[in-house]
């Protein structure tokens, strides 16, 4: 038969409490008990951290979440060793959860006692002790506060100058062609006074408006060409102009060039026109046409650029959005990609999503974090060239998103560093080394998942997994 009974001799051997006197071990005896426990759970990890456990003999082993796994992290039998609502002391100002889960593999004897007795306990009989686990715990997590939301400005700082960047090039574009736009439509105005006064018979003026709308449909459909076949047709059209004595043939020619019109075109408007003297206004009233379009097509497509931006600002920020609901990750990786675009710049973007992947409850606007963090190490990474790889899989129960770069790798003597907070191999100024910190606690704390990296040179890959449900 295993004793139960607490006895202060016994206390006195376990070396957590070599320096307590006679009435202090008796103090813990009255109000605690020696417990005998059968192999199996202690208790498990986010309970509330109701007793404070020491171990007397026997065997125990502590264990943690990770990504849904149960990770062993120690395993002892050390009388001695003490664990569960060790923070006690600290009050209501920490968490008081355990932050593992304990079971022990052999019958086990611990000396236990309630989290609050011993809590009340450690502050009377060291204060001076408490004051000082304080500062280290909450001078931490203040320090640690602080330069998260530091780390979260920097990046929303550089993501807003990228995007007001983004935003002010297609919006200076618009304002560039609604201006010339103005412009051709008022020389549109009088020139329309101008064929109205008679020139033009009835048949002319009727093959003018049909040639006009025949452009109109032909610059929708303006084929792209290479700088030197636009050069070549350019050429051909001013010979035109020349040989017809159309005045002013090189500025006209880029303009239908740019349309999609070529000689035969041009002759078939000459045919329509039937007179030398008339063709030459009818080519100009017809290259007004064309950049009408040509600029109103530039202005549809700066203005949809700017609601596109602006589209994903707003998937990005999950402005207006429950934080906690199921979203699709390809939409946030693509918003994701866009408020990056700058940064991005000339290099190769490969994205490979899943169309099988449901949409996955999570806190979106802290992934779209940590998708933003990783690829902006990898954009850091390959210094102007290379190719980013952003990928999507569905895995069993689990979603898998990749961030691969084709930068350098990272060294294996410090790639178990990296995810420590303040690890960064980056010059003052420019790196904090919070962005992996932040991103493994998104990942790992907030949504159950794991943050993993594989790097040699040439191939490095984060890889980030999430359960499609969640689990508690
Ligand atoms: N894709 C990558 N390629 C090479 N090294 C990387 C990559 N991602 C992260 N690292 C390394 O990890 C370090 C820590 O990254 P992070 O926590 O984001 O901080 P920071 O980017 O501010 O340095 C970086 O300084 C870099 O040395
Ligand atoms: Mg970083």
């Amino acid at each position: 038969m295993t004793p139960t009974t607490c006895s202060p001799d016994e206390l006195r051997t376990l070396f957590l409490f070599e320096k307590l006197d006679r009435s202090q071990l008796e103090t813990l005896c009255e109000n605690g008990h020696v417990e005998l426990i059968e192999t199996g759970p202690v208790y498990a990890e986010g309970d509330d951290a109701t007793c404070f456990y020491v171990l007397i003999s026997g065997e125990m082993v502590m264990s943690k979440l990770s990504g849904g796994e149960d990770i062993e992290i120690s395993r002892t039998s050390q009388p001695g060793v003490y664990s569960g609502a060790w923070q006690a002391y600290l009050g209501e100002r920490a968490a008081q959860t355990y932050p593992a889960s304990a079971r022990v593999l052999v019958p086990s004897r611990f000396f236990v006692l309630d989290a609050d007795v011993f809590g009340r306990l450690v502050r009377e009989w060291f204060p001076m002790a408490v004051h000082l686990l304080e500062g280290l715990f909450f001078g931490n997590q203040n320090s640690r506060q602080i330069m998260d939301q530091r780390e979260r400005l920097l990046a929303l700082g550089s993501l807003s100058a990228g995007l007001t960047h983004e935003l002010n090039n297609p919006a200076a574009a618009a304002v560039r062609a609604t201006a010339s736009l103005r412009d051709r439509v008022s020389h549109m105005r009088r020139k329309l006074g101008m064929i109205a006064s008679g020139t033009y018979d009835h048949e002319t003026m009727a093959s003018l408006i049909r040639l006009q709308d025949e452009a109109a449909e032909l610059v929708a459909k303006a084929p792209t060409l290479s700088p030197m076949e636009a050069a070549d047709r350019e050429d051909e059209l001013a010979d035109w102009f020349d040989a017809r004595g159309v005045a002013g043939g090189w500025d006209l020619a880029p303009t239908f060039v740019a349309a999609g019109m070529d000689v035969a075109w041009l002759d078939k408007v000459r045919a329509g026109v039937d007179d030398d003297v008339l063709l030459e206004s009818a080519i100009r009233w017809l290259n007004y046409t064309v950049e009408t379009e040509l600029l109103m097509n530039e202005i549809a497509d700066s203005t949809t650029r700017v609601s596109t931006l602006v589209d994903a600002a707003k998937q990005y920020s999950q402005m207006d959005r429950a934080p906690y609901q199921r979203a699709d990750l390809r939409e946030l990786l693509d918003s994701t990609l866009v408020m990056l675009g700058r940064k991005i710049g000339d290099l190769t973007v490969v994205k490979e999503y899943d169309p099988a992947l449901p949409a996955i409850p999570m806190y979106a606007a802290e992934l779209n974090q940590v998708w933003t963090n990783l690829i902006d190490n990898a954009v850091a990474a390959m210094d102007g060239a290379g190719t980013l790889t952003v990928r999507t899989r569905r895995e069993g129960d689990t979603a898998l998103i990749q961030i691969g770069d084709t930068g350098p790798g990272i060294d294996a003597d410090i790639r178990d560093r990296i995810f420590e907070p303040f690890f960064t191999t980056k010059p003052v100024g420019q790196g904090t080394g919070l962005g992996l910190d932040i991103s493994w606690r998104i990942v790992v704390k907030k949504h159950k998942g794991s943050l993993r990296v594989e790097s040699e040179p040439g191939a490095t890959t984060f890889e980030v997994r999430i359960p499609i449900e969640p689990r508690d």
